[in-house]
């Protein structure tokens, strides 16, 4: 092909002008050479290793920051809050520029919270909720504003599902949201498709963003191929623009320059390097992140959780017999093979999914403590701790239908409709 050649040239020149942000990814690719990389982007987690996921390493390829006890104490010292668990276990483990937001937080200045999610199905599972859960206690500790992207465009363009579809399944998706206790006050839940037809300055934001990145670029951080339709190519602008501040003329005027903290698990990461890239260009802040491991499958850390097989994890929609059955027939034990040999050799808890979902939804820390340690010198039997998991599993999921059951269309449509914030600039 004749063009072939004079796109290689023009695709290596391009790499030259990959910003800042994304060196550390192009650099850190050429550095594991000795075992396969695992592959961790918005569509795929997957890893040949027996252990999972090499964080550490991928914190290296991405170029961000490990959340170490400097950054935990200064958070304590700067809030008054004890970490959450997510934070002190190590479930939210990287960052980028969460000094920054503690700094301006420390000095009374605006900041807001930026979340989302991709509506592919209509049950969430509990999996799903660890970044609400999370962005939730956010938000009651710093008491600022939220918004949270429903990218039904996405699942659109990437799922083999109807437009009318993928809106509706973020409709769904915000009640199960809004159960997690967000408050009306405070937080702005969008439809992509909905809300950007609806918003002049948020389309500016995305055409900004179009215009910086170059197709060379969006196939270096994201994949993308020849074939891949030109929604997916140009989808990463949506995903970047509401880490500005006046993508939301209703809660933040004309201001460009407050800045935000986005939670996400670290696979979103792309995207927003992408974003920490262009915005110094377009004259905005840098988002900031928090950045989660993945919550594990059922059947154990390797395997991947899919919305589509029930059995792969909780649902929100679970009785709580399903609960208690799922956990007893697939978690993927760490247990010994017969009760003699536990006793003998105690159980494994870092590839034991009953205790790696405690580790999740456990908050008292020394009953934690206590139970690794019956666990793993086998006095506790495999049976014993997942009777533990599934009382508290059933417990928060129970709650969450509860109050599931008070969202109403018309609380729903609050949530949804732009708005002023409580909230002083
Ligand atoms: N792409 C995300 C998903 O598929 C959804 C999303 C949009 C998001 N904006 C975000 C997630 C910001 C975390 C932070 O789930």
């Amino acid at each position: 092909m004749m063009s072939g050649e004079a796109e290689s040239i023009e695709a290596k020149m391009e790499d030259l002008k990959v910003g800042e942000e994304n060196q550390a990814c192009e650099q850190g690719d050429g550095v594991d050479d000795d075992s396969k990389e695992d592959i961790v982007d918005p569509w795929n987690v997957a890893t040949s290793s027996s252990k999972g996921i090499d964080y550490d390493k991928l914190i290296l390829r991405f170029g961000s920051t490990k959340i170490d006890d400097a950054l935990l104490e200064r958070f304590e010292k700067i809030t008054g809050h004890k970490p959450h668990h997510f934070l002190r276990r190590g479930i939210f483990f990287s960052q980028r520029d969460v000094h920054q937001i503690l700094t301006r937080y420390e000095a009374k200045k605006p900041f807001f919270l930026y979340t989302g999610r991709g509506p592919s199905s209509t049950s969430m599972h509990v999996g799903h909720l660890i970044p609400f859960i999370f962005t939730k206690w956010l938000q009651d500790v710093f008491d600022v504003p939220l918004v949270i992207q429903l990218t039904d465009d996405e699942k659109f363009l990437w799922k083999d599902l109807k437009a009318e579809e993928a809106q509706k399944l973020g409709y769904e998706n915000a009640k199960d949201i809004i159960a997690c206790g967000f408050d009306v006050n405070k937080t702005f839940i969008f439809s992509d498709m909905n809300y950007i037809a609806s918003c002049p300055e948020f389309y500016r934001n995305m055409l900004k963003v179009q215009k910086c990145v170059t197709y060379n670029q969006v196939k270096g951080i994201f994949g993308f191929g020849d074939s891949d339709c030109i929604g997916k190519i140009s989808f990463p602008a949506i995903q970047a623009s509401p880490s500005f501040s006046n993508s939301f003329p209703a809660i933040f005027g004309t201001k460009k320059d407050i800045p935000c903290l986005i939670p996400c698990a670290i696979d979103q990461d792309p995207y927003f390097r992408m974003t920490r890239d262009v915005a110094p260009r377009l004259g905005y802040p840098k988002p900031a992140l928090l950045h989660s491991t993945f919550f594990p499958a059922l059947q154990g850390a390797q395997t991947k959780m899919s919305a589509s097989d029930p059995n792969s994890s909780i649902f929100l929609t679970d009785t709580p017999k399903q609960i208690k059955t799922k956990i007893n027939k697939y978690a993927f034990s760490g247990g010994g093979a017969s009760v003699e040999e536990h006793r003998e050799k105690g159980g494994n808890c870092d590839v034991d999914i009953a205790y790696q979902y405690l580790t999740f939804f456990l908050e008292d820390d020394d009953r934690l403590a206590e139970l690794r340690e019956e666990y793993s010198s086998g006095r506790m039997l495999t049976g014993e701790l997942k009777k533990e998991l599934i009382t508290i599993l059933q417990k928060m999921v129970a709650e969450i239908q509860e109050r599931r059951k008070t969202v109403t269309e018309d609380l729903l449509k609050e949530f949804m409709t732009p708005r002023k914030l409580n909230f002083k600039l």
